[in-house]
């Protein structure tokens, strides 16, 4: 299809996201005038939890609409958003553009995923998003989860200079922009040089991928000075740990993309050798959930040892990361008019027909 213009315009219904401590959204203000000024409507939920006020979408042309509402929009409206959807039981109608977390055999994943079969609905999922060239994801978040693990494991580390071990780094709530997360953590650790006499060291592995270009970056606007930053990847770990240079850091930032088993970075029993000076590890790259930004690692004699793992670290900083992944996903957006064409969300769509195939037969009923 050339046009827009010559019918009925494609609709857009950006959800609210329902998710606890999530303030990003797949459409921007920015985004959404770029796909109302290429034709499309673009109908946004009022959202509380949003980072963008409703009025930043309403003043650039958008139509706001109640919250969960997409539930009763015609059924040709492409529904947008980020994270899982609310947890209900009915068929769903629509094409739906979000995280859906359901391919990957986690649990309940046949109930999630039958839905939109039992509808006559299809998930075109964004973790599946690729370039069919080079295989590339079109757009992810990992860049801010790094930058955001990153923040913490800095501010963790000045807390550690500036308070007892027995007073943990309390919750942190999200900030309303990346400056004012820097400056955080700028005078974190000016506080905690007055009193140890030195800034960190801080070793990223993964550092040449998303997440860890992001944990990099962080490091250096927040004033770490650039030797004091290990940056691995592939080839300083082809030997195989664990290793001492992790234990030789003050901050181990892990980012890499596991794909099959390696050998542990570190292990409990090379962290029980004497003079280790590794007080603070983020594992970026976690998939698990915990509510809690660190927690201490028991059975360790000497300093204490926090580990930060948290599976929606880019909701750190919310706006940046949300226009970061918009602004990527945008000329895929573009296409949403006739999305069956497109290669690369009628791969999505392929993946989706896929993994319908794999539902139990009862999971359909
Ligand atoms: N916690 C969160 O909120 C969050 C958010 C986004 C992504 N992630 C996770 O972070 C991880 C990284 O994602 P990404 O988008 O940065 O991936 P990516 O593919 O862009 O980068 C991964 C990097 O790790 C390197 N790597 C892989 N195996 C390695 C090894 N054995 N030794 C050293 N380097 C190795 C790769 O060469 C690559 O440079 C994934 O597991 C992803 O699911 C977590």
């Amino acid at each position: 299809m050339d046009s827009n213009t010559a019918m009925a315009p494609t609709i857009i219904h950006l959800r609210h996201e329902d998710k606890p401590l999530e303030h990003r959204s797949a459409l921007t203000p920015t985004t959404a005038k770029a796909l109302l000024d290429a034709g499309y409507t673009v109908n946004v939920e009022r959202s509380p939890a949003r980072i963008f006020d409703d009025d930043e979408f309403s003043s650039v042309g958008c139509s706001l609409v109640p919250t969960g509402s997409w539930r009763e929009a015609p059924a040709d409206h492409i529904i947008v958003g980020l994270k899982e959807l609310p947890e209900e039981e009915f068929p769903l109608k629509h094409v739906h553009v979000q995280f859906a977390h359901c391919y990957k055999g986690s649990g309940g994943w046949e109930t999630v995923l039958a839905r939109f079969p039992r509808g006559g609905g299809a998930l075109l999922d964004l973790e599946f998003l690729q370039d069919p060239n080079t295989g590339r994801r079109v757009a992810a978040f990992g860049y801010s989860a790094g930058f955001s693990g990153s923040a913490l494991a800095l501010k963790n580390w000045a807390w550690q200079q500036t308070h007892p071990a027995t007073e943990p780094l309390p919750g942190v709530e999200s900030y309303p922009n990346e400056g004012a997360l820097i400056a955080d953590i700028k005078g974190a650790l000016e506080a905690a040089r007055a009193k140890a006499g030195r800034l960190p060291r801080v070793i990223v592995i993964g550092a040449l991928g998303r997440c860890g270009r992001g944990a990099v970056d962080m490091c250096l606007k927040a004033g770490i000075p650039d030797d004091h930053i290990l940056k691995w990847d592939m080839e300083e770990t082809a030997k195989g740990g664990p290793f001492q240079e992790i234990h030789e850091s003050d901050i181990f930032v892990n980012c890499i993309y596991l794909t099959s088993k390696i050998p542990h970075f570190v292990n409990l029993e090379s962290l029980k050798k004497p003079g280790r000076k590794l007080t603070v590890v983020c594992d970026v790259s976690a998939d698990t959930t915990n509510p809690n930004p660190t927690v201490p690692v028991e059975g360790l004699e000497g300093e204490p040892l926090s580990v930060i793992s948290i599976d929606h670290l880019p909701s750190l900083l919310p706006r940046e990361s949300s226009e970061a992944f918009s602004n990527d996903l945008l000329p895929y957006l573009l296409k949403l008019n006739d999305w069956q064409n497109d290669p690369v969300w009628a791969g999505a769509k392929k993946l989706f027909d896929e993994k319908v195939k794999t539902l139990p037969k009862d999971a359909l009923n």
